[in-house]
């Protein structure tokens, strides 16, 4: 996958589709559009005047030049109303078009810088935009099957046109003082998309295959690949050093638990680190309280967290971010079996607190409890978790955007990012009265609340475990850690959020 950058003219440039775009309501384009539309006769304003192009979101029209240019074709890419476009808007209408093209087999195209004057006036730079355009570009063209039938032989296959690889996307632009900042962005935004894309594709593997043993094997590949410190705890050390937690989760399954340590050294080395802590349970069954046999295949996407830890790491390390962080991952796969854990067990956690178990498939704060109690050792300055974590964040946010709970500065911080990023994160609270439904009559502290506010019940139960004097944030991630419908950006399965969202967070703050 190459990015570049034409300093030119788009009535000039050869090419077998060039991406322009309208806004909403626009009946006559200006700028690099309205030159197109010169050159057509006019053409796209007719379209507009017909009714077929509107500007409308995600729209992609398609325009054959017939030879009136060297563009062979000409999309218009509706942004939507002008006074709601941001970065957003514009890694929608990238998508869109990106996808489009793919499903055509066009994998080599050009586009112009969508939004620039308008944009830059909010605030974003030729820079942004760039980086825009590279992550939804190759995220929109990312695709991932286990299919051994050769695509094209595959007999009524709809979806047989999305598998086209992109090859290469140009920016054509006609200022030449532009070209160093559209070729840093498209970079910073090509390296980010790869982190996302490795987030993915660990994502997507089947929980056959991405045991936590594999996963911490992924962890040595990737410590290798970027020289991060990797250290992998097997059972025998779990045990040894108390993890009580992620044993009790793990127990009832022959894949055994591990808790994976990363560590990126992009700062001072005096300089406290950030912990990232990520929930990676490979398979969710529910354990003895099992979950109903619908969409439980879903499941495999309960290690997303996990992944997205490791992506950020990646992250990280691509962007050479002056920044010491430790990745902690701990995992397990909750399987009911004759060793499984159950109802009524008492586990003593890695804190030494006592826990009653409930209710088995409230596993995610188990191994949570654990991994951020051990985290706040290590002295962080601060420390942020993602988990796929309860059905709850689910119901109160849909698929739109991840829960943020804890610190008010850091959530407040990461609400803005994933504002910009479109990796959205929503505060909701967490009240000292949900601490009160977690009380225990038997143990320090119960792993089930009931069913009313449980993700507000589930990040008091993590915020029980982490130390009072490390600012801490919580990312529910279950409601966008995966998608079963293509949109925008993301084709079906695991999504990746959280990797844009904190490690711009990171870049941000450090
Ligand atoms: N992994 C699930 C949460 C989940 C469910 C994420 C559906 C995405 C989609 C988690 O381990 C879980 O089962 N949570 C329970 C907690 C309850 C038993 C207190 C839930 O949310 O129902
Ligand atoms: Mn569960
Ligand atoms: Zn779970």
């Amino acid at each position: 996958m190459k990015l570049k950058v034409a300093i030119g003219n788009v009535t000039e440039v050869e090419t077998a589709a060039l991406v322009v775009n309208l806004y909403q309501g626009v009946k006559k384009p200006a700028g690099a559009t309205g030159a197109v539309d010169k050159a057509l006769d006019g053409q796209i304003t007719a379209l507009i005047k017909d009714g077929e192009i509107t500007g409308a979101l995600e729209e992609v029209t398609i325009v054959h030049t017939a030879g009136r240019l060297p563009a062979r074709r000409i999309l218009v890419v509706g942004l939507g109303k002008k006074e709601e476009c941001d970065l957003e808007a514009l890694r929608r209408a990238m998508g869109a078009a990106t996808r489009r093209l793919l499903q055509h087999k066009i994998t080599r195209f050009h586009t112009i810088l969508h939004g620039g004057g308008d944009l830059e006036a909010t605030g974003a730079t030729p820079r942004d935009l760039a980086q825009a355009l590279a992550e939804s570009a190759i995220l929109a063209a990312y695709h991932w099957d286990r299919k051994t039938v050769p695509p094209e032989k595959e007999p009524g296959d709809t979806h047989e046109r999305e598998k086209a690889t992109l090859d290469a996307l140009t920016v054509v632009e006609k200022d030449g003082r532009k070209r160093a900042a559209i070729t840093k962005g498209l970079d910073r935004g090509e390296r980010l998309a790869r982190a996302v894309v490795y987030t993915r594709d660990l994502g997507n593997e089947p929980p056959n295959d991405m045991t936590p043993a594999r996963l911490a094997d992924e962890a040595k590949k990737l410590g290798k690949e970027h020289k991060l410190g990797v250290r992998v705890y097997s059972r025998a050390e779990l045990e040894r050093m108390g993890m009580g937690g992620i044993l009790a989760v793990g127990q009832g399954s022959k894949n055994e638990p591990r808790l994976i340590v990363m560590r990126y050294n992009g700062g001072r080395a005096k300089d406290r680190p950030v912990a990232v802590v990520g929930k990676a349970i490979t398979f969710d069954t529910g354990g003895i309280s099992i979950k109903p046999s619908a969409s439980m295949e879903e499941m495999k996407f309960d290690k997303m967290g996990g992944c997205a830890v490791f992506g950020i790491m990646k992250a990280a390390a691509l962007l050479k971010l002056k920044v010491n962080l430790i990745g902690v991952v701990p995992s397990a796969e909750n399987m009911p079996s004759g060793d499984a854990y159950r109802p009524g067990d008492i586990l003593r956690s890695y804190s030494g607190k006592t826990i009653e178990i409930i209710n088995t498939d409230a596993e995610g704060r188990l191994i949570l409890a654990d991994a951020l109690a051990w985290a706040c050792e290590q002295e962080p300055r601060e420390v942020i978790d993602l988990a796929t974590l309860t059905g709850a964040c689910v119901v109160a946010l849909g698929h739109t955007a991840s829960g943020a709970f804890g610190d008010p500065d850091m959530v407040a911080r990461l609400e803005e990012v994933g504002a910009s990023t479109g990796d959205r994160a929503w505060r909701l609270p967490l009240y000292d009265e949900f601490g009160d439904d977690m009380k225990s009559q038997v143990a320090d502290i119960k792993n089930s609340g009931g069913r009313w506010g449980g993700a507000s019940t589930a990040a008091a139960f993590l915020k029980f475990f982490v130390h009072e004097n490390v600012p801490w944030a919580h990312l529910d991630i279950a409601g966008t850690a995966w998608v079963t419908k293509s949109r925008d950006y993301r084709p079906v399965g695991a999504t990746g959020s959280g990797v844009r969202l904190v490690t711009e967070y990171l870049a941000s703050r450090f």
